[in-house]
């Protein structure tokens, strides 16, 4: 029989996408820390590299994907795909470490991994979930299938909310849904409500009039954890290769003289927007770090399509690389500014650092967390259109002009609370003491 870490036994479970896996494996390491064994159950596709991870085991499932499904599928249809073809190998899979441990403590999954849930519940082992996005986001899960927008509207009246107009979203995430979003977002809405906890990496005072909706309309307690990334901080999960030499390129910049500028591991834009992309960032004249992920372009393999004199014009103002160690990046000092497409992570990795952001918001989520950033919190600004002008305009207003100093100001005071929710006392960590009782004593 495998040996039981002193506080019992988990099984956690990812998806296989960059903002989902990094924070995954940072709870794995924080629960670790707190007496856990961790066993991480993950589909084949994006599997995490084990020997980063020497304290964990790691079990990989067959998710059966192909290469068109890959290509071709949106999130929503992908995520369901993962589940039909996981559940099976995944529940044998829990069957055979309950074997050999004797006991499972609970299954923590993914909430986008909702098939988990359903297996738990089998099992009579208590499911957990983790939402990689915010707290914010699960007010969406319980009334978007069943209340109309009177009712949504009125249900969810608090002044932060209101300035987030999370009507407008609703609507947007309720324009035309195909049937795999629909069927993915009743799924995961029937995971959550089953689960015995939610965790979210997040800090009370972000969201907090959010958070008491969350804890109204879900049965299980919410524990806000965040920042995962500052308990956490050696967690190595990337899936392309960070390229280090934009730190020695950084190692050369003025202080806070840098907007960096990267769009996640999803995003993509098109020919026409990375045109407009680079000549906005040539014309403000401010230094940039830019990140253009393969595949960031629809239809290109790098940065081929950049337009012809965008080089010669930048000169050594510019760094490009495939994909960079963000952490260090905004940790740096010569990082002034973020241009973000607004993802969860790169949002809470940001606040953490003091930076000021842009933000241009793709899909989903990304809009939210834009309106808080910019409307709530107001350490950024919003970037609607990728039209040349406009990112001039917007990089300067950030890093040259008075408006750019209060928002920094603001930033600035954002990662002191921040900072302060990993005190001993203070809320996340509480919030993480919480939770292991929770899970110990079940
Ligand atoms: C996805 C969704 O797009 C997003 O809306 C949701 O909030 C989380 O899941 P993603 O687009 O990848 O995430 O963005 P984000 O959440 O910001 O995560 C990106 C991660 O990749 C961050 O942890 C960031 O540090 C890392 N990263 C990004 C790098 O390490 N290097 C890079 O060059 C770019």
């Amino acid at each position: 029989m495998e040996k039981q870490g002193k506080s019992g036994h988990l099984v956690l479970v990812t998806v296989p996408f960059q903002g989902h896996i990094t924070p995954m494996l940072q709870l794995a390491t924080i629960l670790r820390s707190k007496g856990f064994s961790i066993t991480v159950v993950h589909p084949e596709l994006n599997s995490p590299n084990p020997s980063d991870h020497p304290e964990i085991t790691f079990v990989s499932i067959p998710d059966q994907l192909t290469k068109s499904q890959l290509s071709d599928t949106d999130v929503a249809s992908l995520t369901l795909i993962l589940n039909r073809n996981c559940a099976a190998p995944l529940q044998h899979c829990i069957n055979k470490i309950l074997r050999s441990y004797g006991h499972i403590a609970a299954v923590v999954y993914d909430t986008l991994m909702f098939c988990a849930q359903t297996i738990a519940d089998n099992l009579r082992l208590p499911g957990i979930t983790l939402r990689t996005c915010s707290a914010t986001t699960l007010l969406f899960f319980p009334v978007f299938p069943q209340l109309d927008e009177k009712d949504f509207i009125s249900e969810i009246e608090s002044p932060e909310l209101q300035v987030l107009q999370l009507q407008r979203f609703r609507s947007l995430l309720s324009q035309s849904p195909t049937e795999a979003t629909m069927e993915t977002r009743v799924a995961f809405t029937k995971a959550v409500g089953r689960s015995s906890a939610i965790i979210v990496n997040s800090m009370e005072f972000l969201e907090q009039e959010a958070l008491s909706k969350v804890k109204e309309y879900f049965p299980a307690p919410i524990f806000t954890i965040g920042p995962f990334h500052k308990l956490a901080p050696m967690v190595c999960s990337s899936l392309l290769a960070e390229d280090d030499k934009c730190i020695s390129w950084l190692d050369k910049q003025s202080p806070k003289s840098v907007i960096y500028v990267s769009f996640g591991s999803i995003a993509s834009i098109d020919r026409r927007e990375l045109m407009e992309t680079a000549w906005g960032l040539a014309n403000s004249k401010e230094p940039f770090l830019w990140v253009v992920r393969p595949g960031l372009v629809r239809g290109s393999e790098w940065n081929e399509l950049l337009p012809n004199g965008f080089r010669e014009s930048v000169g050594e103002r510019g760094c490009i690389v495939k994909w960079a160690p963000q952490k260090q990046v905004l940790a740096h000092v010569s990082v002034g500014g973020f241009w973000s497409h607004g993802g969860w992570n790169s949002t809470i990795e940001s606040i953490c650092e003091g930076l000021p952001m842009i933000c241009k918001p793709f899909f989903g989520d990304q809009h939210v967390n834009s309106s808080y950033i910019c409307k709530v919190w107001k350490i950024g600004l919003e970037l609607h259109e990728l039209e040349r002008g406009n990112i001039e305009k917007t990089i300067k207003r950030l890093m040259v002009d008075v408006e750019g100093n209060e928002i920094r100001k603001r930033a600035m005071d954002l990662k002191e609370k921040a900072a302060l929710s990993l005190i001993e006392g203070c809320s996340s960590i509480c919030s993480l003491h919480d939770l292991t009782n929770q899970i110990s004593s079940a």
